[in-house]
């Protein structure tokens, strides 16, 4: 999908499709006395009061008579500021419009306080909507395809919506490789499929750089977790560092780990086939991170941030590890394997105590579809948060609310702590059986953070949606891809102020 912007007072509108938005104040936004037809066809609409400018209102109608498109999509608000809307309705336009046949669509831009913002946002809201995953369908697909999205703006606005387009392509980019990652199914996307994802992303980009750790590298570091998780499969674990360099100091500023078991079938503690096939979306987190460092890197941003994924595969095979045994992290602490499913955490204990031992981050955030409790707490709306640092939530908060990915900050009680300890090891991988299997998770998490500045995101339930809607396409949503490049904004700002 080519988006490109034209001077509203210049061009003239020739479109299968124009695309209106309106609030409940005004249902129609903006001056469309420059094209009769579409005008007259906006008002009936608006005085049979088929549409209300209401949030999350649409309405595609014919525009018998107008020479200059076939069809209105009128897409409602509610209020002007209201992004999310616009990113989800936007989202949801553009698969109507597709089934319709257009290929050429046209939006006319409201008069808007942040013209910048809106032209970003509409531009996510189409590009990931349109998103297809069908590299494995070979009958029935369907070739429509929106080809160029117009954009019509003010001339004065043009520059800098040009830009904001740009940014939005980059971002969405970025997360539409996220998106492949979790849908490529576990027999096709094994560690070593991660690991030439991430030399990829390197080899497109001088600003960042690609260490790939294998079995004999990672058995002299000491990792013994990831190593533990990997024995059961005969496609072995990696240990994958992107990094990337925005600013001249010599130091991470931000590490990203994420979870990245390739698939997880619970190992010696084997998952019921009830959703089993889920799991091939248990690589989330790192699909999320490597994807959000590569949007970093072609953004630019003045901000040093390294990815780190310990890419593995729980499988039951004859050296898998078992319930019963001690195994010993990175960081020297040793962990007692009460369940083999709960592998996710075992590989963090790793990741995260090289995130800030190996490669000394300033700050980490670790993501990882973790727990099943996760999704029992919240469902399928919000991810888990975690933190030992509340100006750093803070921060993470504010960028998460701007991109409209929610998370909710959850407990860390010292009680919850108290359940993770082990008799025979310095703590082991479930503790409190069912109860509280999100923080007790999280918990297991923060014995790994030496008490450096830590948010963990438990995104169990958000990594995947089981229904197209909105911007969201069946399958990998590509969360959190978007808040971690505005928190990298955020964050670039603070370091650099001064
Ligand atoms: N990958 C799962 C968690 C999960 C569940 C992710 C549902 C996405 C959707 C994780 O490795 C796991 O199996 N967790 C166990 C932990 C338990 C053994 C303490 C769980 O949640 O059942
Ligand atoms: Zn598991
Ligand atoms: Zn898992």
């Amino acid at each position: 999908m080519d988006i490109i912007v034209k001077d509203v007072k210049r061009a003239k509108i020739a479109a299968d499709a124009v695309i209106i938005f309106g609030t409940e104040k005004k249902p129609v936004l903006f001056d469309l006395s420059f094209d009769e037809a579409v005008k007259l066809s906006a008002d009936k609409v608006v005085a049979k009061k088929i549409f209300a400018g209401k949030k999350d209102q649409h309405k595609i109608i014919d525009c018998y008579g107008a020479e200059s498109c076939n069809m209105l999509a009128l897409c409602g608000l509610g209020t002007p500021d209201n992004y999310s809307a616009l990113r989800k309705n936007a989202g949801h336009l553009v698969r109507c419009l597709r089934s319709k046949g257009a290929e050429k669509i046209a939006v006319v831009l409201p008069d808007m306080k942040n013209a910048a913002l809106f032209a970003q946002t509409l531009a996510e809201g189409l590009i990931l909507g349109a998103y297809t995953f069908t590299k494995y369908q070979t009958v029935d697909v369907s070739k429509k395809e929106i080809k160029t999205v117009s954009f019509f703006a003010k001339h004065a606005e043009i520059a800098e919506i040009k830009d904001a387009i740009t940014k939005a392509e980059v971002i969405t980019r970025s997360v539409m490789i996220a998106r492949d990652m979790v849908n490529e199914p576990g027999n096709e996307f094994v560690p070593a499929d991660m690991v030439a994802v991430a030399k990829d992303m390197a080899k497109e980009s001088k600003k960042l750089s690609c260490k790939v750790y294998d079995v004999a590298a990672m058995e002299k570091m000491g990792m013994g977790g990831i190593l533990a998780v990997g024995k059961g499969s005969i496609n072995e674990p990696k240990l994958i560092v992107l990094s990337y360099k925005g600013r001249t100091e010599d130091k991470v500023d931000l590490a990203l780990v994420g979870k990245g078991v390739t698939f997880d079938t619970g190992g010696i503690s084997l998952k019921s086939d009830n959703h089993m096939d889920e799991m091939k979306g248990d690589m989330a987190g790192a699909a999320s991170v490597l994807a959000a460092v590569q949007a970093v890197a072609a953004l630019g941003l003045k901000v040093n941030v390294t990815a780190v994924v310990g890419a593995v595969e729980n499988m039951p095979g004859g050296k898998a590890y078992k319930p019963g045994d001690i195994i010993k992290s990175y960081n020297g602490k040793t962990i007692e394997v009460i369940s083999a499913d709960a592998e996710g955490r075992v590989t963090l204990a790793d990741t995260v105590s090289f995130a800030y031992r190996g490669i000394k981050a300033d700050r980490i955030i670790d993501v990882a579809t973790l727990t099943g409790a996760c999704v029992v707490a919240l469902g399928h709306v919000c991810s888990a948060s975690y933190t030992n640092n509340q100006k750093f939530m803070d921060l993470y908060k504010k960028a998460s609310d701007a991109v409209d990915e929610k998370t909710w900050q959850m407990p860390m009680f010292e009680e919850y702590r108290e359940l993770n300890k082990s008799k025979v090891a310095d703590v082991m991988n479930i503790g409190g059986g069912r109860d509280a299997g999100s923080i007790t998770a999280a918990y297991f998490i923060y014995e790994f953070t030496d008490k450096n500045p830590w948010i963990h995101l438990d995104i169990a339930g958000v990594e995947m949606v089981n229904k197209t809607e909105g911007f969201n396409v069946y399958g990998g949503t590509g969360t959190p891809v978007r808040t971690f490049v505005a928190l990298s904004e955020l964050l670039a700002n603070e370091l650099n102020k001064g």
